[in-house]
């Protein structure tokens, strides 16, 4: 029997987390629940008595790689960690996985994983340990608070869920319905990940500008309020958030781009396609137009911002002509980054239903092009970065001694040899080079906290 050669008494733990930066904000909280629980973090799962999987559902081979990694965790003396499966399969497939992979001890949701305790006590005592609940009360409220920031810039989730529905995304039956944390709980914590060493937060939600809520006053909030509160913060020197949708990039918001200080010059806008038909569709609820007109007006106020954003090509019924519409929109963007997908059909969504499914020589040729496009709109973006002076926050060891990696107000990467510099300083460089994924800087001074 596998399950009698597992631990009863797991000591130490290892977490895997794929996927989006909740799952990483997720695997984080999960570490700290755990670790004042006592158990200790292993540097991998090869010797780890615990290892979870915090897994991704977006597209298919995301969702498929948790079996591959599973098969893996068999060790050549016949053991076995206690395998507890989190995050996004362990919503959509429950109890389906440990049929799939017998060795799995526990299968636990996005919205459930503060019982993890309690789950890794059941496990082992025959069936698998479930929960895939979406409890009305919040995991936050049941969750340790905060440890010292092990980085110098943070993930804080202050919304999740989302209630839009595009025809082709699991996430609204994944995480659920738009839910937005209390306006207290998020300063508590963003003051907690200050006092631990952090410098920048980086606001997460699937639909995060869709964040509502009362501040202190009573007063309604959107998360532009949100951002103006963080501004004050003492020893915060920046603000990011991601991801947003189109529809909920208010008034408020597109205003403090233009005038809070601490908010960094970049927005992740997603908009998948630059065809109306495909939008439509998609279930977006805007067209292509529209979207150029709301990023018109980002750029009027804050006229060097990077922007970014989320394509899928291959869409059920995509013509040539819908993909050279999406081509156009690229180019008259000029993205400062960009990610694109093959469309991966995903059980339960409706567009997994839609006719006309695009051949996949036609999805991986369309791909190329949108790709080569996008690089080369990144490497531009980079190269006009030459010759400034900017600041950048350290937040790594580069590859070579002495060498240090942070990132400039835009998210790109920049690499400076800095003795004496430490991760989390940020320190004023010259732009001396640019490369298609990241900038060489030449130090300047050190910018006091
Ligand atoms: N197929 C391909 N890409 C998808 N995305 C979401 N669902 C799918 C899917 N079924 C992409 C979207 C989204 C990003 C997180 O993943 O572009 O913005
Ligand atoms: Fe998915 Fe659309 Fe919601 Fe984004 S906005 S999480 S793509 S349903």
């Amino acid at each position: 029997m596998t399950r009698s050669r597992k631990p009863a008494d797991p000591k130490t733990f290892h977490i895997k987390s794929f996927g989006c930066q909740m799952n990483v904000y997720d695997g984080e909280r999960m570490a700290e629940m755990l670790g004042a629980r006592g158990l200790t973090a292993a540097a991998d799962g090869a010797d780890a008595d615990l290892v979870v999987l915090n897994t991704c559902h977006i597209r298919e081979k995301a969702a498929e790689k948790v079996y591959s990694d599973i098969g893996r965790l068999r060790r050549e003396d016949g053991t076995s960690p206690l395998i507890a499966v989190a995050g996004c399969v362990a919503q959509a497939e429950g109890a389906e996985i440990a049929r799939r992979a017998p060795s799995v001890d526990i299968v636990v949701g996005p919205q459930a994983y503060h019982r993890l305790p309690a789950l890794i006590e059941q496990a082992g005592r025959g069936a698998v340990a479930l929960d895939t609940d979406m409890p009305a009360a919040s995991k936050f409220d049941a969750l340790p608070a905060r440890a010292r920031a092990a980085r110098p810039s943070a993930f804080l989730t202050v919304q999740e869920g989302c209630d839009k529905f595009c025809t082709y995304c699991v996430v609204p039956y994944t995480r659920g319905a738009e839910v937005s944390r209390p306006w207290g709980a998020v300063m508590d914590e963003a003051r907690a990940l200050v006092d631990g060493g952090a410098r920048e937060i980086t606001l997460l939600g699937q639909n995060v500008n869709a964040w509502a809520g009362e501040d202190e006053a009573g007063r309604a909030q959107g998360l532009d309020g949100l951002i103006r509160a963080l501004d004050r913060l003492p020893g915060l020197a920046r603000i990011r958030y991601t991801t947003s949708h189109p529809n909920d990039m208010s008034e408020g918001l597109i205003a403090a781009h233009g005038d809070v200080e601490k908010l960094m010059p970049f927005l992740h806008l997603p908009v998948q396609s630059g065809s109306d038909r495909i939008l439509r569709a998609m279930n977006r609820d805007h067209d292509a137009a529209g979207y150029r007109r709301l990023l018109d007006r980002v750029r009027a106020v804050r006229p060097d911002i990077a922007l970014s954003g989320d394509f899928i090509v291959g869409f059920p019924g995509e013509s040539d002509a819908d993909f050279e519409a999406t081509m156009a929109l690229v180019r008259a963007v000029g993205y400062a980054q960009a990610y694109s997908f093959k469309y991966s059909a995903r059980p339960g969504t409706p567009a997994a239903a839609m006719a006309d499914a695009v051949p996949a020589d036609v999805m991986d040729e369309r791909l190329q092009r949108l790709q080569a496009q996008i690089n080369a709109d990144q490497l531009a973006f980079n190269e006009a970065s030459v010759g400034r002076r900017t600041t950048i926050l350290l937040e790594r060891a580069g590859r070579h001694p002495g060498q240090l990696v942070g990132k400039s107000p835009w998210l790109q990467s920049v690499h400076v040899t800095a003795a004496g510099a430490r991760i989390g300083d940020m320190v004023a460089v010259d732009i001396v080079s640019a490369g298609p994924n990241s900038l060489a800087g030449a130090l300047v001074e050190r910018i006091a906290a």
